[in-house]
Protein backbone atom coordinates (compact mmCIF):
# COMPACT_ATOMS: atom_id res chain seq x y z
CA UNK A 1 0.00 0.00 0.00
CA UNK A 2 1.88 2.86 -1.29
CA UNK A 3 1.95 6.70 0.10
CA UNK A 4 2.42 9.85 -2.31
CA UNK A 5 3.26 12.79 -0.15
CA UNK A 6 3.16 16.18 -1.42
CA UNK A 7 5.46 18.75 0.53
CA UNK A 8 6.60 22.55 -0.15
CA UNK A 9 8.90 23.84 2.12
CA UNK A 10 11.30 26.74 2.27
CA UNK A 11 13.10 26.61 5.45
CA UNK A 12 13.43 23.06 5.67
CA UNK A 13 10.48 21.91 8.57
CA UNK A 14 8.56 20.73 6.31
CA UNK A 15 10.59 18.49 4.32
CA UNK A 16 11.91 17.20 7.88
CA UNK A 17 8.76 16.32 8.78
CA UNK A 18 7.98 14.56 5.49
CA UNK A 19 10.76 12.61 5.63
CA UNK A 20 10.07 11.33 9.18
CA UNK A 21 6.55 10.27 7.77
CA UNK A 22 8.05 8.49 5.23
CA UNK A 23 10.44 6.53 7.20
CA UNK A 24 8.00 5.88 9.51
CA UNK A 25 5.08 4.95 7.57
CA UNK A 26 7.24 2.91 4.79
CA UNK A 27 6.41 2.78 1.11
CA UNK A 28 6.16 6.44 0.39
CA UNK A 29 7.15 8.70 -2.51
CA UNK A 30 8.12 12.06 -1.47
CA UNK A 31 7.33 15.03 -4.53
CA UNK A 32 8.19 18.72 -3.72
CA UNK A 33 4.71 20.70 -4.87
CA UNK A 34 6.23 23.93 -6.35
CA UNK A 35 7.36 21.76 -9.55
CA UNK A 36 4.06 20.05 -9.72
CA UNK A 37 2.31 23.04 -10.63
CA UNK A 38 3.72 23.81 -13.44
CA UNK A 39 1.81 21.11 -14.98
CA UNK A 40 -1.70 21.38 -16.40
CA UNK A 41 -2.44 18.74 -13.70
CA UNK A 42 -1.59 16.05 -10.85
CA UNK A 43 -2.66 12.72 -11.08
CA UNK A 44 -1.47 10.74 -8.27
CA UNK A 45 -0.03 7.46 -8.89
CA UNK A 46 -1.41 5.96 -5.95
CA UNK A 47 -4.67 5.64 -4.08
CA UNK A 48 -3.48 6.97 -0.42
CA UNK A 49 -1.75 11.00 -0.66
CA UNK A 50 -0.41 13.47 1.94
CA UNK A 51 0.11 16.79 1.82
CA UNK A 52 2.53 18.54 4.13
CA UNK A 53 2.99 22.33 4.09
CA UNK A 54 3.61 25.50 6.22
CA UNK A 55 0.77 27.62 7.72
CA UNK A 56 1.15 30.94 5.85
CA UNK A 57 -1.00 33.97 7.80
CA UNK A 58 -3.17 31.63 9.15
CA UNK A 59 -4.11 29.70 6.56
CA UNK A 60 -3.04 27.87 3.15
CA UNK A 61 0.21 29.01 1.16
CA UNK A 62 -0.84 29.86 -2.77
CA UNK A 63 1.37 27.29 -4.24
CA UNK A 64 -0.59 24.39 -1.91
CA UNK A 65 -3.71 26.10 -3.06
CA UNK A 66 -3.36 26.18 -6.94
CA UNK A 67 -1.74 22.06 -6.22
CA UNK A 68 -4.61 21.72 -4.81
CA UNK A 69 -7.03 22.88 -7.23
CA UNK A 70 -5.13 21.05 -10.31
CA UNK A 71 -4.79 17.50 -8.38
CA UNK A 72 -6.87 15.35 -9.77
CA UNK A 73 -8.14 13.00 -6.69
CA UNK A 74 -10.68 10.67 -8.75
CA UNK A 75 -8.93 7.47 -7.64
CA UNK A 76 -8.04 8.59 -4.19
CA UNK A 77 -9.23 6.76 -1.44
CA UNK A 78 -7.24 8.43 1.49
CA UNK A 79 -6.13 12.22 2.05
CA UNK A 80 -4.35 13.23 5.09
CA UNK A 81 -1.99 16.90 5.55
CA UNK A 82 0.00 17.86 8.42
CA UNK A 83 1.07 21.78 8.48
CA UNK A 84 4.03 23.00 10.36
CA UNK A 85 3.63 26.13 11.95
CA UNK A 86 4.87 28.46 14.54
CA UNK A 87 2.20 28.33 16.95
CA UNK A 88 -0.98 29.43 15.51
CA UNK A 89 -2.25 27.06 12.76
CA UNK A 90 -5.43 28.92 12.13
CA UNK A 91 -7.86 27.44 9.75
CA UNK A 92 -5.57 25.76 6.87
CA UNK A 93 -6.53 22.35 7.31
CA UNK A 94 -10.29 23.63 7.49
CA UNK A 95 -9.46 24.98 4.12
CA UNK A 96 -7.26 22.26 3.02
CA UNK A 97 -11.33 20.13 4.05
CA UNK A 98 -13.53 22.21 2.31
CA UNK A 99 -11.05 22.47 -1.24
CA UNK A 100 -11.64 18.75 -1.55
CA UNK A 101 -15.40 18.38 -0.70
CA UNK A 102 -15.27 20.69 -3.54
CA UNK A 103 -14.15 18.00 -5.07
CA UNK A 104 -16.39 15.20 -3.97
CA UNK A 105 -13.18 13.71 -1.27
CA UNK A 106 -12.51 14.94 2.33
CA UNK A 107 -9.46 15.15 4.78
CA UNK A 108 -9.27 12.04 6.28
CA UNK A 109 -6.94 13.15 8.70
CA UNK A 110 -5.55 16.28 9.29
CA UNK A 111 -2.68 16.88 11.92
CA UNK A 112 -0.86 19.98 13.25
CA UNK A 113 3.17 19.85 13.84
CA UNK A 114 4.83 23.26 15.28
CA UNK A 115 8.00 23.66 14.36
CA UNK A 116 10.77 26.79 14.38
CA UNK A 117 8.93 29.86 13.03
CA UNK A 118 10.59 31.63 9.98
CA UNK A 119 8.12 34.51 9.62
CA UNK A 120 11.24 36.87 9.66
CA UNK A 121 8.99 39.96 9.65
CA UNK A 122 8.31 39.96 13.59
CA UNK A 123 11.03 37.44 14.87
CA UNK A 124 13.93 35.89 14.45
CA UNK A 125 14.95 32.32 14.59
CA UNK A 126 13.44 30.40 17.90
CA UNK A 127 16.04 29.97 20.46
CA UNK A 128 18.03 26.39 20.50
CA UNK A 129 16.06 24.85 22.91
CA UNK A 130 12.61 26.02 21.50
CA UNK A 131 13.72 24.39 18.70
CA UNK A 132 15.17 21.12 20.45
CA UNK A 133 11.75 21.10 21.75
CA UNK A 134 9.55 21.15 18.86
CA UNK A 135 11.73 18.95 17.04
CA UNK A 136 10.84 15.81 19.50
CA UNK A 137 7.59 16.83 19.98
CA UNK A 138 7.29 16.31 15.89
CA UNK A 139 8.71 13.30 15.79
CA UNK A 140 6.37 11.37 18.38
CA UNK A 141 3.58 13.26 16.80
CA UNK A 142 4.27 11.49 13.83
CA UNK A 143 4.68 8.12 14.96
CA UNK A 144 0.80 9.10 15.63
CA UNK A 145 0.41 10.03 12.31
CA UNK A 146 1.33 6.75 10.97
CA UNK A 147 -0.70 4.98 12.83
CA UNK A 148 -3.52 6.89 11.30
CA UNK A 149 -2.07 6.64 8.06
CA UNK A 150 -1.20 2.90 7.82
CA UNK A 151 -4.61 2.04 9.02
CA UNK A 152 -6.06 4.03 6.48
CA UNK A 153 -7.77 5.35 9.52
CA UNK A 154 -10.11 8.40 9.69
CA UNK A 155 -8.46 11.24 12.53
CA UNK A 156 -10.51 13.67 11.52
CA UNK A 157 -9.55 17.52 10.97
CA UNK A 158 -7.16 18.54 14.23
CA UNK A 159 -8.31 21.66 15.57
CA UNK A 160 -6.74 24.35 17.45
CA UNK A 161 -7.34 25.05 20.62
CA UNK A 162 -6.38 28.96 20.12
CA UNK A 163 -9.53 31.28 20.06
CA UNK A 164 -7.80 33.58 18.37
CA UNK A 165 -7.01 31.51 15.48
CA UNK A 166 -10.79 31.58 14.64
CA UNK A 167 -11.05 35.34 14.71
CA UNK A 168 -7.59 35.98 13.16
CA UNK A 169 -8.08 33.48 10.09
CA UNK A 170 -10.67 34.95 8.18
CA UNK A 171 -9.27 38.07 8.46
CA UNK A 172 -5.13 37.65 7.30
CA UNK A 173 -6.02 34.96 4.87
CA UNK A 174 -6.91 37.56 2.91
CA UNK A 175 -3.52 38.56 2.67
CA UNK A 176 -1.88 35.70 1.21
CA UNK A 177 -3.70 36.82 -1.88
CA UNK A 178 -1.33 40.21 -1.90
CA UNK A 179 1.63 38.03 -1.43
CA UNK A 180 2.81 38.43 -5.25
CA UNK A 181 3.86 42.21 -5.16
CA UNK A 182 5.20 42.44 -1.16
CA UNK A 183 8.51 41.64 -2.73
CA UNK A 184 8.92 45.86 -3.62
CA UNK A 185 10.08 45.84 0.07
CA UNK A 186 13.01 43.36 -0.83
CA UNK A 187 16.25 45.32 -0.96
CA UNK A 188 20.42 43.52 -0.59
CA UNK A 189 22.90 45.30 1.69
CA UNK A 190 26.43 45.85 0.99
CA UNK A 191 27.29 41.79 1.99
CA UNK A 192 25.66 40.91 -1.35
CA UNK A 193 28.24 39.32 -3.32
CA UNK A 194 26.01 38.45 -6.04
CA UNK A 195 26.62 34.20 -5.28
CA UNK A 196 23.02 33.51 -6.53
CA UNK A 197 21.85 31.28 -3.73
CA UNK A 198 18.85 33.35 -3.65
CA UNK A 199 17.72 32.79 -7.50
CA UNK A 200 18.74 29.12 -6.52
CA UNK A 201 16.43 27.89 -3.67
CA UNK A 202 13.04 30.37 -5.08
CA UNK A 203 10.45 28.02 -6.04
CA UNK A 204 8.56 30.44 -8.31
CA UNK A 205 11.74 31.64 -10.21
CA UNK A 206 10.97 34.97 -8.55
CA UNK A 207 14.73 36.50 -8.52
CA UNK A 208 16.75 37.65 -11.19
CA UNK A 209 20.39 37.98 -10.94
CA UNK A 210 21.10 41.37 -13.06
CA UNK A 211 24.61 42.74 -13.43
CA UNK A 212 25.52 40.02 -10.47
CA UNK A 213 22.77 41.30 -8.32
CA UNK A 214 19.23 39.81 -7.16
CA UNK A 215 16.24 41.80 -8.67
CA UNK A 216 12.57 40.50 -7.55
CA UNK A 217 9.71 39.98 -10.22
CA UNK A 218 7.28 40.26 -8.43
CA UNK A 219 5.70 36.83 -8.21
CA UNK A 220 6.39 36.04 -5.13
CA UNK A 221 4.77 33.78 -2.22
CA UNK A 222 6.55 35.36 0.46
CA UNK A 223 8.14 32.34 1.39
CA UNK A 224 11.32 33.63 2.58
CA UNK A 225 13.43 31.41 1.64
CA UNK A 226 15.70 33.98 -0.08
CA UNK A 227 16.12 36.15 3.56
CA UNK A 228 17.32 33.00 5.64
CA UNK A 229 18.98 30.80 2.72
CA UNK A 230 21.24 33.86 1.81
CA UNK A 231 24.86 32.64 3.51
CA UNK A 232 25.78 36.17 3.91
CA UNK A 233 22.54 37.23 5.75
CA UNK A 234 22.19 39.97 3.09
CA UNK A 235 18.33 40.07 2.08
CA UNK A 236 16.61 42.38 3.78
CA UNK A 237 12.97 43.19 3.72
CA UNK A 238 11.87 46.78 4.76
CA UNK A 239 13.52 48.02 8.34
CA UNK A 240 12.39 44.74 9.81
CA UNK A 241 14.76 41.75 9.16
CA UNK A 242 18.08 43.77 9.62
CA UNK A 243 19.34 42.29 13.20
CA UNK A 244 17.53 39.18 13.12
CA UNK A 245 18.96 35.27 12.77
CA UNK A 246 18.05 33.59 9.71
CA UNK A 247 16.69 29.66 10.01
CA UNK A 248 17.18 26.57 8.79
CA UNK A 249 16.19 23.11 9.72
CA UNK A 250 19.42 21.68 10.81
CA UNK A 251 18.25 18.59 9.43
CA UNK A 252 17.67 20.03 5.81
CA UNK A 253 20.73 21.04 3.49
CA UNK A 254 20.65 24.18 1.47
CA UNK A 255 21.15 21.26 -1.80
CA UNK A 256 18.15 19.98 -0.39
CA UNK A 257 15.79 23.25 -0.69
CA UNK A 258 17.39 23.68 -4.39
CA UNK A 259 16.53 20.50 -5.35
CA UNK A 260 13.07 20.81 -3.88
CA UNK A 261 12.46 24.22 -5.91
CA UNK A 262 12.90 22.54 -9.07
C1 LIG B 1 4.44 34.33 5.12
C2 LIG B 1 4.46 33.47 6.35
C3 LIG B 1 3.35 33.44 7.16
C4 LIG B 1 3.34 32.64 8.32
N1 LIG B 1 2.20 32.58 9.06
C5 LIG B 1 2.16 31.79 10.16
C6 LIG B 1 0.96 31.70 10.94
O1 LIG B 1 -0.08 32.26 10.61
N2 LIG B 1 1.00 30.95 12.09
C7 LIG B 1 2.15 30.30 12.51
O2 LIG B 1 2.14 29.70 13.57
N3 LIG B 1 3.28 30.33 11.75
C8 LIG B 1 3.32 31.05 10.59
N4 LIG B 1 4.46 31.07 9.81
C9 LIG B 1 5.60 30.20 10.18
C10 LIG B 1 5.68 28.91 9.33
O3 LIG B 1 4.40 28.36 9.13
C11 LIG B 1 6.57 27.84 9.99
O4 LIG B 1 7.78 28.35 10.42
C12 LIG B 1 6.79 26.65 9.05
O5 LIG B 1 7.19 25.55 9.83
C13 LIG B 1 7.83 26.89 7.97
O6 LIG B 1 7.97 25.74 7.19
P1 LIG B 1 9.18 25.51 6.17
O7 LIG B 1 10.47 25.56 6.99
O8 LIG B 1 8.96 24.13 5.62
O9 LIG B 1 9.13 26.57 5.15
C14 LIG B 1 4.50 31.87 8.67
C15 LIG B 1 5.62 31.91 7.83
C16 LIG B 1 5.62 32.71 6.70
C17 LIG B 1 6.85 32.73 5.83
Amino acid sequence: MKTTLYYFTATGNCLDVARNIQKTVGDTDLLSIPPLVRQTSIVPETNCIGLVFPVYDYGVPLVVREFLDKLDVTNVAYVFAVITCNFLPGLALERVDELLKKKGKKLNSGFIIRMPGNYIVMYGANPGWMQRYKFNRGKKKVIKIAEFVNNRKDYGVEKSRAFIDRVLAPKMEKYIAEFNTRDEKFWIDERCNGCGICQKVCAFDNIRIVDGKPQWQHQCQQCFGCIHLCPKAAVQIGKSTEKKKRYRNPSVTLQDIIKSSG
